[in-house]
């Protein structure tokens, strides 16, 4: 799980509304299985890439609803600021850039309409999320192609991309220095990799606890007779609670940016950097976050979702400017690291 700014702007393109014709995965890639069996989501509980598949494929075609994303100025900021907070500046576009674990395509898409790249391929190991990432890339009319692929073995030549990027990925990898190695062989000489939204281990600690209290608080307060409106239905609650229990089983790791830059180190990368973000705005932002997933939708109008955008923003605003001068970068929630292989530079 990770923070992102949660709140759709007012000209969100939602992109899931219309499907007309989309490029498929490639031939050969496995199909999505949105309907998982028992006996499989059985088995998935002791095969963490088993349940990325299952989960992944499952929300595929509600994740960008549910994790308000949109392919417009509001998220082509926020994912141009994260490239921006990790790289520093730097000669733009990239040319070819290979994004890891897609999902629907949130970070390339919205870098590559940001300017960061001019083309670029979308891999993920949910066949459901490739499908919808390129859906969303053929709507904004962008040259990307896919494929089904595990962050550990990149179905690519060594040498092919000139810039790589994850987002909330890198802690769902098994081994993240195999991962990195892989990187760093299908970037060209001199290309870089930049990897945003994975959790410090301090920050993980208190927003799964700030998480936990307000789910509790919220959930019994509404039980209330006079609250009873403001009461999700138990079915829908209960649903929530078993996706909780299965992102222990595809969240396996949080990092300590010293950790991420050692592991960049030894699979070969140069010029590493890792950068945290993150501090107030994670504090307040995970019971905000939290209450809004436990509460009806439509209790929550646009006023309220601005409200709380604007405050996350004053916020960010207050960890960037003064207390990323005085608290120590392992207690700010988001991690973002990036590495350049060594050689000649494609930038
Ligand atoms: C938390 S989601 C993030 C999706 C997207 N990057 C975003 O920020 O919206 C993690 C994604 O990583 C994918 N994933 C998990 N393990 C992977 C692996 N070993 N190789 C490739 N993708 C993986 C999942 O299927 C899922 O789509």
């Amino acid at each position: 799980m990770t923070v992102r700014p949660d709140d759709p702007a007012p000209n969100a393109t939602a992109l899931n509304d219309a499907a007309p014709a989309w490029n498929d995965p490639a031939p050969n890639d496995p199909a999505p299985n949105p309907h998982a069996t028992e006996a499989q989501v059985e088995a998935a509980r002791k095969d963490t890439k088993l349940a990325q598949v299952l989960y992944h494929d499952w929300e595929a075609e509600t994740y960008d609803d549910k994790w308000s994303i949109s392919y417009d100025q509001r998220c082509i900021d926020y994912a141009r600021g994260r490239f921006d907070g990790a790289v520093g500046p730097a000669p733009l576009p990239y040319g070819r850039a290979l994004e890891l674990g897609c999902g629907t395509g949130f970070f390339l898409l919205n870098l590559m309409q940001g300017g960061i790249a001019k083309s670029g391929s979308v891999t993920d190991l949910s066949p459901g999320m490739v499908k919808v990432a390129l859906r969303n890339a053929q709507h904004l009319g962008l040259d990307v192609d896919g494929r089904v692929a595990d962050a550990e073995t990149i179905p690519y030549e060594d040498n092919t991309f000139d810039l790589v990027v994850g987002h909330a990925v890198l802690h769902h990898i098994p081994d993240v220095e195999l991962s990195l190695k892989e990187c760093l062989r299908v970037l060209k000489p001199g290309g870089r990799f930049v990897f945003a939204g994975e959790p410090t281990t301090v920050g993980n600690f208190y927003a799964r606890w700030l998480g936990r209290i307000t789910w509790k608080a919220t959930t019994t307060v509404t039980k209330l007779p006079t609250l009873a409106g403001w009461r999700r239905p138990q079915q829908e609650l209960d649903e929530s609670s078993r996706a909780a229990a299965l992102e222990a089983v595809v969240d396996l790791h949080t990092f300590d940016p010293s950790e991420l830059e050692a592991l960049s180190r030894s699979a070969g990368a140069v010029e590493v950097k890792a950068t945290t973000e993150e501090f107030a705005a994670a504090l307040w932002g995970w019971p905000v976050r939290t209450f809004e997933a436990a509460v009806p939708e439509e209790k929550l109008g646009m006023r309220y979702r601005l409200t709380m955008y604007r405050a996350w923003l004053r916020l960010s605003w207050l960890d960037e400017n003064i207390l990323r001068r005085i608290v120590p970068r392992q207690f700010f929630y988001n991690a973002m690291i990036t590495g350049v292989k060594p050689g000649a530079t494609t930038e």
